[in-house]
């Protein structure tokens, strides 16, 4: 069986762009699904997985970055969200120790940063956004979303 794979492409010129491809990114997502954020230090890995986190419902007025607490939970309408940064983390056995794959099924929706850290964690059902910064463009960014399910 092969799992057909899409593929979007944006560029975004801004926060305020990247924040709304989040909003549309969320319109797309369910309960059970696990999205991979790869991109330098910079990126805006954070600030898409924020803007995500908002439009699914989350109402805490603080979402601060989970590179030290390396998993934060929230709840949001009609799904609960974790927000994960696997940064600091250096091979797959001390990732999986941590309990990451309680995650991976519903009612989470898991968005992990540097998840890279530990590829082999993830399904082929993952979906995978990637940002990259761009040379001459300061605020530029090309955002690519991969998926079987998107
Ligand atoms: N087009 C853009 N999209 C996302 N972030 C941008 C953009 N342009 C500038 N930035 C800035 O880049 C930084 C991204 O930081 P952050 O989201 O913490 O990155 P990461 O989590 O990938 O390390 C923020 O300071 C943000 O304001
Ligand atoms: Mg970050």
């Amino acid at each position: 069986m092969s799992i057909i794979e899409n593929r979007l492409n944006y560029i975004s010129h801004n926060e305020t762009e990247t924040i709304e491809i989040a909003k549309g990114f969320a319109a797309s997502l369910n309960a059970g699904d696990v999205v991979a954020f790869s991109g330098e230090l910079g990126a805006g890995k954070s600030l898409f997985c924020r803007a995500l986190m908002r439009a699914l419902g989350v109402q805490d007025e603080a979402l601060p970055s989970p590179t030290f607490s390396i998993i934060q939970e929230y709840d949001g309408a009609g799904c609960k969200l974790a927000h994960m940064d696997w940064y600091r983390l250096t091979d797959a056995d001390e990732i999986e120790m941590l309990g990451v794959r309680d995650y991976f099924q519903p009612p989470w929706i898991c968005l992990i940063e540097w998840a890279e850290r530990a590829n082999a964690l993830l399904s082929d059902a993952a979906i995978h956004v990637e940002i990259s910064c761009m040379e001459h463009d300061p605020s530029g960014r090309a955002i690519e979303i991969t998926g079987s399910t998107i």
